[in-house]
């Protein structure tokens, strides 16, 4: 006999959209439960987004899971950007009128959220299988799966929240979805490496080998990422041949990227991906679920936490009042950053990559932009305002 449970929000997935949904339901004084295909080790040391916007940062503070975040995360002032061979720095504080980002991985959000969640008590289940999702145009949509133990649960739940990434079950159940999608023709190869950064903030370097950008997670451990074939294999990399492309892509007189042991090498493809509506009957999606940005932006785990933010406003009006505009909103309230976001994660990334078919002219034109960037003020701006990123509201 399967265990029969009732809960008001039922969440497939426990990356960074499912756990802060849950935990501002939860501070909004509605239920939920979280239900996670994989264990909660390998939730916990997935290795991806490291750099936050100031409004996802003050969300994260005023949710009260900001504690670790304050006293480890890195605040920067600005990035780099390099090309042909310079390196010129856009101060985000100056341009923004005192906005600026932080550095404090998703791991680590991750592993707060989860401590959060289950010391007030909530209800995470990891490593289940057979997550399924049914009756979502009935006002009683039905989440279930088998528990680490092979048993069935089924939850009976008022919403669901499908924040279950881009390969995740939720999205597939809307009828009739429109899909904008563009893939790009190369990959990031990622490495963690425990090597004190040679950098104080982050340094995007277009090199006419390709792009590299220079990111960490801590004063002790840096984030590098470098450009590679689509369908590059990790084997093709081995730790020297990663660090001499590094030396060169980021090279200027008299600096260099500094070395360590490898801890983590991974290739990632790159796409632009907006599902609408993000909403059909009780099933709403967020996060990954319903969009894909290129990391060049570093937008995904932003727009995640804006999607969640405005669907517990919306839950939480409908649940206080029965008022269920916000909610009818939804789609259309995230979508509006969603595409914002889109166009300036491409653009950074079709500024910063090589393609391999560039004409003589692209290659000129590319460097303009560069320049325009660097040299005019509200170039400058206008990169800064959309990276610190646009207020949360
Ligand atoms: P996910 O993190 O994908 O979480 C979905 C969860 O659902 C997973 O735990 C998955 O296991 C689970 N799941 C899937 N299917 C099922 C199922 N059937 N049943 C149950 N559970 C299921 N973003 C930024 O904002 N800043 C950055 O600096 C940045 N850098 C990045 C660098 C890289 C290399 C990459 C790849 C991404 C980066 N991102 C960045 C994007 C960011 O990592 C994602 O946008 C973010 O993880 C989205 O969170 P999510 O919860 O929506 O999805
Ligand atoms: C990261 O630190 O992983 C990171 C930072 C900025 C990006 C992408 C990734 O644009």
């Amino acid at each position: 006999m399967p265990v029969a449970l009732r809960t008001q929000v039922g969440i497939v997935g426990a990356g960074p959209a499912g756990l802060l949904l849950s935990h501002l339901l939860a501070l909004a004084g509605i239920e939920s439960v979280v239900v996670e295909n994989r264990s909660r080790a390998y939730c916990e040391a997935r290795q991806r987004a490291g750099l936050l916007e100031a409004g996802t940062v003050e969300l994260l503070r005023s949710a009260g899971v900001g504690k670790r975040m304050d006293a480890e995360g890195i605040e920067h002032d600005g990035i780099y950007l390099q090309f042909l061979g310079e390196r010129h720095h856009l101060d985000f504080r100056a341009l923004t009128g005192g906005r600026w980002v932080t550095i404090y991985a998703q791991t680590e959000i991750v592993k707060d959220l989860i401590a959060a969640r289950l010391a007030a008590g909530g209800a995470i289940e990891f490593s289940c299988s057979d997550v399924a999702v049914s009756d979502v145009t009935s006002d009683r949509p039905v989440l279930s799966y088998a528990d680490s133990s092979g048993e069935t649960h089924v939850v009976s739940c008022d919403v669901i929240a499908g924040c279950d990434g881009f390969h995740g079950i939720c999205r597939p159940l809307i009828p009739g979805l429109s899909v904008s999608e563009r893939t790009y023709p190369y990959a990031w190869l990622g490495i963690l490496a425990d090597a004190a950064p040679s950098t104080d903030e982050l340094i995007y370097s277009r090199h006419a080998d390709g792009f590299a950008l220079y990111s960490m997670r801590s004063h002790d451990v840096s984030r590098l990422y470098l450009q590679v074939a689509p369908d590059e294999s990790v084997e093709a990399w081995p730790d020297e041949r990663i660090w001499a492309e590094l030396q060169k892509r980021f090279a200027v007189e008299g600096w260099s990227v500094s070395e360590g042991p490898i801890t983590d090498k991974s290739v990632t493809a790159m796409r632009s991906f907006v599902a609408a509506p993000m909403q059909h009957g009780r099933l709403f999606l967020a996060g990954d679920a319903a969009h894909i940005v290129p990391p060049t932006g570093a937008k995904g785990l932003n727009l995640a936490a804006f999607d969640v933010t405005v669907l517990t406003d919306a839950l939480a009006a409908w649940y206080s009042g029965g008022d269920a505009t916000l909610l009818a909103g939804y789609s259309q309230a995230c979508l509006r950053r969603v595409w914002r976001a889109q166009h300036f994660s491409w653009w950074m990334t079709s500024m910063l990559h090589r393609f391999s078919d560039a004409s003589d002219f692209d290659l000129r034109r590319q460097i303009a932009e560069l320049d325009m960037v660097v040299s005019s003020p509200s170039a400058a701006k206008l990169l800064a305002d959309n990276y610190v990123g646009l207020p949360l509201t």
